[in-house]
C-alpha cells in the first residue's frame, strides 16, 4: 500500500567541511502541521532545501509517498506534489497579485481546461487568502506581510499535497501573524495537506503545529508536541531561553538559501 507521507531519513549536508546538517529525520503526514525551529544557522533552511530538491543532501534518504526523491531536481519533487516558499519573498514583481496566483496554477489540471476555469480557480484562491480586493495590484507595491501571503497563495494554487514554508511570518506584526495562523490551519486541515513550517515566531509555531522538531547546530535536539518541546530543558537552554521572541535571521544566510552548487 502506498504511504501518503513525506519522509526524510538521516539527512546530512556538508558544505566545504562545514556540517550544516547531521542525520536529521522527520515524517510529514497529510492533514498535519510540523514546525521546524532552532537558532540562526541551525540548518532549518538547508533541511528544507534538501527535501525540496534545491540542495542535494550529502547523505540520507528522502521519499515522497514512497517515491525516492533523494537528490532529485526541484521540478521532479514539485511534480510529486511538493510546493515551497523561500525565506526571502520571491514574487514576480512586474505581475499583478492575480497573475502571480495564476502562475501557480500553470501545470495543474485546472490550467488545462481553459481560461474561464483558470480565472475561476485563481479567484477562489484569492478569496480564500483575502486578497480579492488586491487582485489587480502589482505584487511589488504591496506591503511585505501581504507579499508573503500572495506567495503562499501562489504555492497553494499549484495544488500541493505537501507545502513547505520557510519563515512565512517573517516581517509580520501580531495581527498579520494571527491571520496567517488561521489561513494555514485551514489549508492543512480542510484540504488534508501536510505543512512544514519554519519560523522564529514561536507564538505562531506553538499554536499552529501538531508537532515540533528542534534543530541545533545541524542536529535534532528534540521532537514532540508543542507542550513537551516548550518544557524541554535542552530546548530552553539552546533556543527558547535566548530567543523566545522573534529572533532575526542572520544576515547573509537568506541570500544563500537557493545558491547553485
Ligand atoms: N550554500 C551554502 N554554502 C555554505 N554554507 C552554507 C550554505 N547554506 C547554508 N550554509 C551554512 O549551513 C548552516 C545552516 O544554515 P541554514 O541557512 O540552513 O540555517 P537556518 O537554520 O535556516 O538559519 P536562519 O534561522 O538564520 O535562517 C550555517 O552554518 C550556514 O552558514
Ligand atoms: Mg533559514
Amino acid at each position: 500500500m502506498t504511504q501518503s507521507t513525506l519522509v526524510a531519513t538521516d539527512v546530512s549536508k556538508t558544505y566545504d567541511g562545514v556540517q550544516a546538517l547531521n542525520g536529521v529525520s522527520v515524517e510529514l503526514g497529510l492533514g498535519t502541521i510540523l514546525g521546524l525551529i532552532g537558532p540562526n544557522g541551525s540548518g532549518k533552511t538547508t533541511f528544507l532545501n534538501c527535501i525540496s530538491g534545491v540542495t542535494k543532501p550529502s547523505g540520507g534518504l528522502v521519499r515522497v509517498d514512497d517515491v525516492d526523491t533523494t537528490g532529485a531536481p526541484p521540478y521532479r519533487v514539485a511534480r510529486l506534489g511538493v510546493a515551497r516558499t523561500f525565506q526571502t519573498v520571491r514574487l514576480f514583481t512586474t505581475l499583478t497579485v492575480q497573475e502571480n496566483v495564476e502562475v501557480g496554477l500553470v501545470g495543474t489540471s485546472r490550467s488545462k481546461t481553459g481560461w474561464r476555469t483558470r480565472a475561476g480557480a485563481a479567484n477562489r484562491i484569492l478569496k480564500e487568502f483575502q486578497l480579492s480586493g488586491l487582485a489587480g495590484r502589482l505584487a511589488s507595491t504591496l506591503p511585505y506581510g501581504l507579499q508573503r501571503r500572495v506567495e503562499i497563495a501562489r504555492a497553494v494554487a499549484s495544488d500541493p499535497r505537501y507545502l513547505l514554508l520557510d519563515e512565512p511570518a517573517a516581517g509580520m506584526n501580531d495581527q498579520e501573524s494571527d491571520e496567517l495562523l488561521g489561513l494555514l490551519g485551514q489549508v492543512a486541515r480542510t484540504k488534508a495537506r501536510g505543512l512544514l513550517v519554519i519560523d522564529h515566531d514561536l507564538r505562531l509555531i506553538m499554536r499552529l503545529c501538531d508537532r515540533i522538531h528542534v534543530l541545533n547546530r545541524g542536529e535534532t535536539l528534540a521532537s514532540g508536541d508543542p507542550a513537551s518541546v516548550r518544557a524541554d530543558k535542552r530546548v530552553v537552554d539552546a533556543y527558547l531561553g535566548a530567543s523566545a521572541g522573534a529572533a532575526p535571521s542572520a544576515p547573509g544566510v537568506a541570500d544563500r538559501e537557493g545558491a547553485a552548487e
